[in-house]
């Protein structure tokens, strides 16, 4: 469903186990950067009324999931840390790096959410059939369903904001080869990206 080209090896989640804190407090500071995101499509595109519906919503639900994990975090007598970088998205930016228009800017922008909420769902797919822990099997097993809903959000806007700017589905494709790439350097940290 996820048309994501490299899965990731269910390995990576023993070294994501061994340290919850890390984990969860990474994977809080995802929520809060998805909901950021969501906020600055509204500020940087107001005049696109469906995307900013659509934005407003996400951004609470985002937040709302942040909530969800730091309240995992207290449950487990663990803090809430500092933002960990994501060098994952970094790379994934260059793939779009260089300047152009601002309508182009927004299929590049929404194609690049849809490919972080593509393999933030794939991952915690991968945790939550591989975790040991249960209430965070279960967990994972919830977000996993909203963030492919999110996914397919995101790429119906880009296809719906591309028509006429730009062929989104052979982007998307180059893309999808790009970050399968990517994704080989990551499986070895304790991040959602990692
Ligand atoms: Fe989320
Ligand atoms: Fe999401």
């Amino acid at each position: 469903m996820l048309r994501l080209k490299l899965p990731t090896d269910p390995r990576w989640v023993n070294i994501a186990e061994k340290n919850l804190e890390e984990i969860l407090t990474d994977h809080a500071f995802c929520e809060q950067k998805a909901a950021s995101y969501a906020i600055s499509l509204i500020v940087q595109y107001p005049n696109k009324k469906d995307l900013v519906d659509a934005m407003s919503a996400l951004a609470i639900e985002e937040m709302e999931h942040f909530r969800m994990v730091t309240e995992k975090i207290e449950k487990y007598g663990l803090k809430l840390g500092w933002e960990r970088v994501d060098p994952y998205v970094s790379d994934l930016k260059k793939f779009f790096a260089g300047g152009t228009d601002k309508e182009t800017a927004l299929v590049y922008k929404l194609l690049l959410a849809a490919m972080i909420e593509a393999r933030s769902c794939e991952r915690f797919r991968v945790l939550s059939e591989n975790i040991k822990d249960k209430e965070l099997s279960d967990f994972y097993h919830e977000l996993m369903i909203s963030e492919a809903t999110h996914y397919t959000m995101f790429l119906k806007f880009a296809r719906k904001y591309g028509e006429g700017i730009l062929d989104v589905d052979a982007k998307w494709q180059e893309f999808l080869d790009y970050e399968s790439k990517v994704i080989q350097n990551y499986g070895k940290k304790e991040h959602i990206h990692g």
